[in-house]
């Protein structure tokens, strides 16, 4: 039976390394997130991303848009926070409502490089390709940061990332190839994705499907990671992978929820953290 890959521990301990290091600051950090429109499961990521500026010391601003806001309104608001000196972060929580008109790119070039905490900025994107960043995505380096604390090392391994996403997929295929890892991503246009998964060391899913990893796809002793955050027929939150069935078979697993999730959350509060230092705060 595999390993449960305990990521609220493995997030608490993150968050707690925060929480110490903004309490022997004299200026605090400060994170300023933006939801448009009333979508229920962006509203459950925002609460839980005030609940943890909290935890960590971090102060925190939230803006909530009307979902017919308007592309104006949005960019003024981020050139606002852009200017605002207890702000080192910014983040806008995607996807932007669907049938106003928004423009999801524009949103992401708007936003100061130094405040981006979630990374998406090509700015960023460009440091992380070449390997001199400030700031990782929150869910691709939330996956190292447990693969480190479980020991897990990608060098010299196989590892598959399934999907290719520019917030998961792609990022994680460059992190694990950072570290060494022989990187392969699979996509809806791969064939015989089945015969690549099962030659994973490491498989990564970010895909969005419930159950599309199960355990005949798995070599047996293979860490399996599983980013996914989706709802089954019965409205219950599931990755992408069968535990049941697969937790047989790897060495590692990481559960839905409780894994990757909280992961994600903790290296938001880390990012601004580090964008509070890049501003000067001490
Ligand atoms: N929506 C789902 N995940 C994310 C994320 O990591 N950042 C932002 N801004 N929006 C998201």
């Amino acid at each position: 039976m595999a390993t449960i890959i305990d990521g609220k521990a493995v997030a608490q301990k993150t968050k707690a390394a925060v929480a110490e290091e903004t309490k022997r600051m004299s200026q605090r950090p400060g994170l300023a997130v933006i939801i448009v429109g009333d979508d229920p499961a962006s509203r459950v990521y925002v609460n839980g991303k005030r609940k943890d500026c909290e935890e960590c010391g971090i102060y925190s601003e939230e803006y909530t848009l009307p979902a017919d806001a308007g592309q104006k309104a949005l960019l003024e608001l981020i050139d606002a926070l852009n200017a605002q000196d207890n702000i080192d972060g910014i983040l806008c929580q995607l996807p932007l409502p669907a049938g106003y008109d928004y423009d999801e790119k524009e949103v992401i070039y708007r936003i100061d490089p130094s405040k981006d905490v979630d990374a998406f900025h090509p700015f960023n994107v460009g440091r992380i390709m070449i390997g001199d960043y400030d700031f990782l995505p929150c869910t691709p380096a939330g996956v190292m940061h447990l693969m480190d604390e479980y020991q897990i090392n990608p060098e010299g391994k196989r590892c598959v990332v399934l999907g290719r996403s520019n917030i998961v997929g792609k990022p994680q295929s460059m992190l694990l190839l950072h570290r060494h890892g022989t990187v392969t991503v699979c996509h809806s246009r791969t064939p015989n994705m089945e015969e690549v998964v099962r030659e994973a060391d490491i498989l990564i899913s970010a895909v969005g499907k419930p159950g599309i990893v199960t355990a005949d796809m798995v070599k047996p002793g293979a860490v399996v990671i599983d980013v996914a955050m989706n709802r089954n027929e019965a409205g219950k939150l599931c990755g992408d992978v069968d535990f049941e069935s697969v937790q047989k078979v790897a060495s590692y697993i990481t559960p839905v929820p409780g894994g990757v999730g909280p992961m994600t959350r903790a290296v938001l509060m880390k990012n601004t953290l580090t964008a509070a230092k890049l501003h000067g705060k001490h």
